[in-house]
């Protein structure tokens, strides 16, 4: 193969092989706008770090009506669980995030394995940014 052309090709695979680590958000910081201004500093999740031991349908859930979980895509828990608690939003907004990710580590610790973290102050990261972009 001429020179140039493996020189093409190469520098097409480094493209892609960028794009695919930046295709995902690999870091979040979470900033639900429905939950309005924020109280805590916002939440950094590592999604990537998470998403390589555990299954995708552990966290997001599109369930029918027989409860089976048809997860298709990553929708913002927003779309479904509103911020207060109705007959029809047992769960509202806040206590579904607090209740799947505290949930998880409180359970892994009482099991003594490895945990993430079930104070406020290591999820709300102290010096962390508070506000929504809505609340500014
Ligand atoms: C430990 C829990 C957890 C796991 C495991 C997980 N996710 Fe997520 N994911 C979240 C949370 C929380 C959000 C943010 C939701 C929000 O902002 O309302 C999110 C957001 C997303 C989004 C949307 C936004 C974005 O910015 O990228 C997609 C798409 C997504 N997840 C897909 C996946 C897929 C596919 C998997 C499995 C390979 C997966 N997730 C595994 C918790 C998880
Ligand atoms: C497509 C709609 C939909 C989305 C999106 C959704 N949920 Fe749910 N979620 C539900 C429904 C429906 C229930 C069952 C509510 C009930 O018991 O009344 C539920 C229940 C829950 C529960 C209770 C325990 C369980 O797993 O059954 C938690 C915790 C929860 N959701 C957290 C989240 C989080 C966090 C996200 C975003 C990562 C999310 N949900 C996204 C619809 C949704
Ligand atoms: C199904 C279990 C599970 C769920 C759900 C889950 N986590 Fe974790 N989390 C873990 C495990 C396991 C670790 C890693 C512990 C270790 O290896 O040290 C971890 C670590 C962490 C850490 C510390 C390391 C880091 O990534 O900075 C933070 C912060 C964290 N999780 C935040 C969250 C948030 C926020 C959510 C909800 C959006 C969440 N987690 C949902 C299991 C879970
Ligand atoms: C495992 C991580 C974790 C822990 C521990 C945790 N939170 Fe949260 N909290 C979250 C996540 C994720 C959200 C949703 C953030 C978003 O999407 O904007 C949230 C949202 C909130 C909100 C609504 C948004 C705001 O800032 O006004 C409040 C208030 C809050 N948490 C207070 C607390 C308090 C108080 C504690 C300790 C009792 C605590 N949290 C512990 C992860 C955590």
């Amino acid at each position: 193969m001429p020179k140039l052309k493996i020189l093409v090709l190469m520098s097409v695979m480094a493209l892609l092989a960028a794009g695919a680590a930046w295709s995902q958000d690999e870091v979040m910081t979470l900033d639900t706008k429905d939950l309005g201004p924020h109280q805590r500093p916002l939440v950094v999740f590592n999604h990537e770090a998470h998403s390589q031991n555990i299954e995708c349908q552990t966290c997001h859930h599109d369930y029918d009506e027989y409860l089976n979980n048809n997860f298709e895509d990553g929708a913002p828990c927003a779309k479904c669980h509103r911020p207060r608690a109705t007959a029809q939003n047992r769960v509202p907004l806040r206590l579904a995030f607090h209740r799947e990710c505290k949930g998880c580590h409180s359970a892994l610790m009482e099991r003594g394995t490895p945990a993430g973290p079930v104070m406020c102050g290591q999820c709300h990261l102290r010096g962390g940014k508070k506000k929504t972009a809505a609340g500014n």
